[in-house]
């Protein structure tokens, strides 16, 4: 089979493309023919070594992908070949097969298409752990989101208007307000238009933020919890931004509010049964139509540093995916 590796670690364009011999399913595995495999910006930092999981080299960049049942081995029960299923083992889907244990897969509806159930698990699963799980996100409460047209942003602002929030979308030009507009958000903010702190301060009216969904980080972060309510909810996404921020303790106690921790990977490993349904209920809002999920473009395997590059380069709104 035809494989994206990262041989050493560095940019895009040192990815290469390699043949490796197909995988045999063992016990509890199955053996998936990628159709689609979605990127993300950690695809941009782990080819680099500068992410948080550092894969033996050489690895295959791509957390998630869609694909078909081609072989199972003994001890599977639920699946069958031909079967279509989703699954995001974090990296290695940048490749024309992949292996798997078969609790770490989901059956796709046959309603919704490859590109788009590649792409359902990191960020709409991030989203929906954070805004559910993490933030209790309840109608009528108003959200403000740091990041709004990325892969992680965009999710979020589709399902907070699922669950009826007030979805303010904060973005760095009137290309990407646009873009959130379309996909649902009431109000957007952009950031070199306006001072964080006091435009958020406003939207939020007399009781303020109910929760921010960060996933930026930088100078962002601190001028959006000042504009936090009272008992409010600061969810730590990511830091697309580049540095990590340090906030003032003296205002979490002023404002009785939360700062909470999202950790997509990790909560998939610990709490695998309420990671499942929740991708559960993302393929139920697909199904509905509910959620559209947005695919920006689509690359060849071959193209795959491109994609990468496009990532790297703030030149997405929403998914990229890669067709092996
Ligand atoms: N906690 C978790 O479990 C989890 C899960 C998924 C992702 N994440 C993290 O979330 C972050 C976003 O991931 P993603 O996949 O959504 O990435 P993405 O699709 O590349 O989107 C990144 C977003 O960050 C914005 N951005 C980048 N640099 C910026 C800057 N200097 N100032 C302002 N905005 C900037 C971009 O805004 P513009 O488009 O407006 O330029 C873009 O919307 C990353 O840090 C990622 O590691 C965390």
């Amino acid at each position: 089979m035809r494989a994206v590796l990262c041989t050493h670690l560095g940019p895009p364009e040192t990815l290469e493309i390699g043949e490796m011999d197909d995988p045999i399913p063992g016990d509890g595995e199955v053996v998936v023919d990628v159709t689609a495999a979605a990127l993300n910006f950690m695809d941009t930092l782990i080819i680099e070594g500068r992410y948080q999981v550092k894969p033996e080299l050489p690895f295959s960049p791509g957390a998630e992908f869609a694909g078909t049942v081609s072989a199972i081995g003994n001890g599977v029960n639920g699946l069958a070949v031909g079967d279509r299923v989703l699954g995001n083992p974090g990296y290695g889907a940048c490749r024309e097969k992949v292996l798997s244990p078969v609790q770490a897969l989901v059956h796709v509806p046959a309603s919704i298409p490859d590109e788009k159930a590649a792409g359902l698990s990191v960020t709409y699963g991030t989203a929906i752990h954070a805004l559910k799980d993490r933030a209790q996100l309840q109608p009528g409460e108003k959200v403000a989101i740091l990041g709004a047209s990325g892969g992680a942003g965009i999710a979020a602002v589709e399902i907070a208007r699922i669950m009826g929030a007030h979805v303010i979308a904060c973005v760095s030009s009137p290309e990407k307000a646009a873009f959130c507009r379309e996909r649902g958000a009431h109000e957007t903010l952009i950031y070199a238009e306006a001072d964080l702190k006091t435009t958020l301060k406003q939207a939020g009216g007399a009781s303020g933020i109910d929760v921010i969904y960060d996933a930026i980080g930088g100078p962002y972060s601190e001028p959006a919890l000042r504009a936090l309510a009272w008992k409010g909810r600061f969810l730590v996404i990511g830091f697309a931004a580049g540095d990590i921020p340090t906030i003032p303790l003296n205002l979490l106690l002023l404002k009785g509010c939360d700062i909470r921790g999202v950790f997509f990977a990790r909560f998939a490993q610990e709490e695998p049964e309420a990671h499942r349904a929740n991708l559960r209920q993302l393929l139920q809002w697909c199904e509905s139509g509910a959620l559209k999920p947005h695919v920006d473009a689509v690359y060849a395997l071959d193209e795959t540093a491109d994609a990468i590059s496009a990532l790297a380069e703030r030149r997405v709104k929403g998914k990229v995916v890669v067709k092996p």
